[in-house]
């Protein structure tokens, strides 16, 4: 029997994704459907829920649901869940659409559809009461607020049924990883104490020494980073995927890591984002995420342990998934070695801290980057990737 953790909900895993037999022809029946273009955000979550990572939802949110996850992170059914997962459209094309009706979910960018959904409800929401509650600000210079002002005035809710995965798996064979494929993996690693590192990012020094925390205290760590569209100016995935593999083959023991992406987009809503990166690694089997400093977050909206406290507020039984919180890391000159605010007894004058601006900034200068910071093989992969944008 599998000592994995169990997916969160308690009844196994719910991937949306239809059988590859019955794809072709439901297809073609979604053609004839009144089409609703969804935008990156959505897309990556029709994803996610295709591929069993947002188990147990069956679709997008109810408005009870969606009230529910803003206000109480529970869902109306009372299971934990921390951010809603909505579709929007204009009221126009919400009017002409029926409940009951079965509608064609379609990207919006490429036009490939998706999936089908069966309307069951359509809401005006109040997007100043989700931007609060998850994201703690209305300031619309914020990235995820931005996009929820952004979003059509009405939400459409109902069960979903995916008919493709978008271009991911065959963009990142090996890569992409489903929930159900993962668990497989980390049973025949013999792990069952699993810890997953969310990441947006290459991996520096700082990143390296977080995993290598959770690597002494269970089985195996997962590195599992978004493939789904970030801000302007970070890393694209491509870059990432092999800066992060020159890390794992020049600085860890084989088979202590597995390296997989998934495709969320993120969100930047900080702590509560943590819990969700938390639900969705209970989803791939991981009994804990690696909880950083200011995990998740943006600027200075949130501060750098709130996404560690959070979890301290939820109720027995919210979440299986525990937090490895761990301080702020870095390279300490005095003790002369990689340290965190835990383990360091010194000042910040002897502690090395590159932020991601000044860094993006040395390499596009070429510029060199400290040994104490980046390893040479990642910033060997970031120099060419930024003289290539030159
Ligand atoms: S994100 O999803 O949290 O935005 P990012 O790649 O920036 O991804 O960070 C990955 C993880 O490493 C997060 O848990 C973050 O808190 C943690 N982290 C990154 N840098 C540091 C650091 N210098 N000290 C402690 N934790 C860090």
């Amino acid at each position: 029997m599998s000592k994995l953790v169990e997916p969160h909900g308690g009844n196994g895993l719910k991937a949306l994704l239809a059988p590859q037999t019955e794809r072709a022809e439901e297809l073609e029946r979604a053609r004839t459907l009144t089409q609703v273009p969804m935008t990156s955000r959505e897309v990556s979550d029709v994803l996610m829920l295709a591929m069993g990572a947002y188990t147990p939802l069956d679709g997008f949110m109810t408005e009870a649901d969606w009230r529910g996850s803003c206000v109480d992170m529970k869902l109306q059914n009372g299971v934990f869940w921390p951010i809603p997962i909505t579709l929007s459209c204009d009221r126009e094309l919400a009017d002409r659409i029926h409940l009951e009706e079965e509608v064609a979910l379609v990207d919006g960018e490429s036009g490939e559809i998706l999936a089908i959904m069966e309307v069951t409800e359509k809401y005006a929401t109040d997007k100043s009461l989700e931007c609060e509650h998850v994201y703690r600000t209305l300031d619309d210079a914020h990235p995820g607020v931005q996009k929820v002002m952004e979003q059509g005035e009405i939400n459409l809710a109902g069960r979903v049924t995916c008919l493709a995965e978008g271009e991911y798996p065959e963009k990142y064979p090996g890569l992409y990883l489903r929930p159900a494929e993962a668990r497989a993996l980390f049973l025949e690693n013999g792990w069952s104490r699993v810890a997953a590192f969310q990441t947006r990012n290459p991996m520096q020094r700082a990143h390296e020494h977080l995993v290598k925390i959770a690597i002494e205290v269970t089985d195996g760590v997962f590195i599992h980073q978004v493939l789904g569209k970030l801000k302007p100016g970070d890393i694209p995935a491509e870059v990432r995927t092999r800066a992060i593999q020159a890390m794992i083959d020049n600085y860890f023991v084989p088979g202590t890591v597995i390296q997989a992406g998934y495709p969320i987009e993120m969100r930047y809503a900080g702590p509560r984002e943590a819990l969700l990166h938390a639900l969705i690694r209970q989803n791939f089997g991981c009994s804990h995420l690696i909880v950083g400093r200011d995990h998740a977050g943006v600027g200075d909206y949130y501060g750098p342990f709130d996404a560690h406290h959070i979890f301290d507020t939820l109720w027995d039984g919210a979440l299986e998934t525990r937090p490895l919180k761990i301080d702020i890391t870095f390279f300490c000159n005095k003790c002369f070695g990689m340290a965190t605010g835990k383990t360091c007894p010194h000042g910040d004058e002897d502690r090395v801290h590159i932020s991601g601006t000044r860094q993006r900034a040395m390499l596009a200068e070429g510029a060199p980057v400290p040994r104490e910071f980046g390893r040479p093989e990642v910033i060997d992969i970031l120099r060419k990737y930024y003289a290539s944008l030159a």
